[in-house]
């Protein structure tokens, strides 16, 4: 062997697994949970175009207008679904709707939630049981119905993305919303169980709060967003969803081709920290 084979050794192509994988380009994605341009799905609806995803919306009931002006103000207008998560019909004729677009589906976002006004503001302890029950049905098991109805189309590599709000403690007015998102945490772990030998990945987004119609619906919600912006270490913007769009579109993408059952925050690093850094202590 020469000296200059020593200094200049041949160059190997990298294995398809080291090769750095390209954003979202060509990615077919059903976003659902777009209400208003505020809201964070159409944030994430928003850079998935941009990064070259063909993307599907899905809206319902008599709010489905609301989501169809909202997608006119997306870069390319996309279709609308009919898709109320606790509808069993809906949810049976979902793939087929889909398939009639699309001969496969790369990934989803489950960015739905609702509880009843008594489930929610400080009536913890005098919540009915049928509200606490529509909490979970609509914010937790809708994860695992939409997950079952589309996994046929899912081909290995393909992944489901939640949105979630940090169920390891309790929090002022959350109450009820609070206990479906714990679920909706355990649902994201049997998901990545029952969901990973078919190859397909399933993780949440834990976002700190967002200035978006369901948040408006949490009394107190604002005080919280401030509360967050002086303690987060990072600081932190509850008009800009933009970071957590940009934390699903990773865990939609091939780069996050290893990670299932993950809850990642997107919060400024507020999880992490007990009191604001200018605590005088
Ligand atoms: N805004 C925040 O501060 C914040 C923080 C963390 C997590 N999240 C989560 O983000 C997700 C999206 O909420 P958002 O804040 O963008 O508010 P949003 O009001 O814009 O979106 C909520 C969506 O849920 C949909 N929805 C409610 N019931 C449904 C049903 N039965 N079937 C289908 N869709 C239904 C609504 O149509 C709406 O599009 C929710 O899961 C929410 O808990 C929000």
């Amino acid at each position: 062997m020469g000296l200059s084979e020593l200094i200049e050794p041949e160059r190997v192509e990298p294995s398809p697994s080291r090769r750095r994988p390209s954003g979202l380009d060509g990615k077919r994605l059903l976003i659902t949970g777009v209400i208003t341009h505020n809201s964070i799905a159409f944030a994430v609806a928003e850079r998935a175009q941009l990064e070259g995803a063909e993307v599907i919306l899905s809206g319902f009931g008599r709010t489905r207008r609301m989501t169809e002006r909202a997608a006119k103000r997306l870069p390319l207008t996309p279709d609308v679904l009919e898709l109320d998560a606790t509808n069993e019909d809906d949810l049976k004729s979902l793939s087929g709707r889909i398939a009639k677009r699309w001969d496969r589906l790369d990934g989803v976002l489950h960015a739905i939630a609702y509880a009843p006004a008594d489930a929610l503001g400080g009536e913890f302890l005098t919540t009915p049981a049928d509200s606490a029950a529509q909490a979970f049905i609509t914010s937790a098991f809708s994860m695992k119905s939409l997950a079952a109805s589309l996994a046929p189309l899912m081909a290995p590599g393909s992944a489901i993305v939640g949105l979630d709000f940090d169920a390891t403690i309790a929090w002022p007015v959350y109450d009820w919303m609070g206990v479906a998102k714990a679920a909706f945490e355990s649902v994201n772990r049997y998901l990545c169980r029952d969901l990973g030998p078919l190859g397909i990945r399933s993780n949440l987004v834990s976002a700190g709060p967002i200035e978006t119609a369901a948040a408006s619906g949490i009394p107190g919600f604002g005080k919280l967003g401030d509360e967050w912006q002086r303690r987060a270490p990072l600081g932190w913007q509850q008009t800009d969803p933009g970071p957590v769009a940009d934390a699903v579109c990773f865990l939609l993408s091939d780069a996050s081709r290893a990670v299932s059952g993950e809850i990642l925050h997107v919060d400024g690093g507020f999880h992490a920290v007990a009191l604001s850094s200018a605590t005088n202590l």
